[in-house]
């Protein structure tokens, strides 16, 4: 066991950690933080995405020991700062962008590093970016409606696919 230190959500935190346990694990296991979520064993399903300083990272690909020293952001630290939603977290409300749920704090992760990169994206940019993101029910057009939606452009014209 090593130990290891990071920033997550804002805090810095400390753990016993083996040197193959995942930066998932840690987040869930050791933090409790289980709004990060495990979909899949072959790093495919997206559900695990966080954000490693600023950039969308599928957390069952990284180690924990990794992290050492890093900024983390999850699903939790998403929030504004008076506990209600933001921008993305309201329009996947706002636009049925979820059903069951299990995919949506890695959609609303990786929405959220995509509109830092490109604050206007189009509806293609959208499902290129959301190509590592897996929905087993929405069928994705709700969620591109409500990526453009947060990023302030109009929905109407989104194409269902
Ligand atoms: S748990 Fe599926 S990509 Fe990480
Ligand atoms: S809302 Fe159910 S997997 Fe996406």
């Amino acid at each position: 066991m090593t130990s290891v230190t990071m920033t997550v959500n804002g805090k810095q935190v400390s753990g016993e950690v083996e040197g193959r346990t995942l930066l998932v694990q840690f987040l869930r296991e050791s933090l409790s933080l289980t709004g990060t979520h495990v979909g899949c064993d072959t790093s495919q399903c997206g559900a695990c995405v966080v954000h490693v300083d600023g950039l969308a990272v599928k957390a069952c690909t990284m180690l924990a020991g990794e992290a050492e020293g890093r900024e983390i952001t999850t699903i939790e630290g998403m929030e504004n700062a008076d506990g209600s939603m933001n921008v993305i977290q309201q329009a996947f409300q706002d636009h049925h962008g979820l059903q069951c749920g299990f995919c949506t704090p890695g959609m609303v992760m990786s929405a959220s590093a995509l509109l830092a990169d490109n604050p206007k994206p189009s509806e293609s940019e959208i499902r290129e970016y959301l190509d590592g993101n897996i929905c087993r029910c929405t069928g994705y057009h709700n969620i591109v409606k409500a990526i453009l939606a947060a990023s302030g452009q109009q929905v109407s014209a989104v194409a269902a696919e």
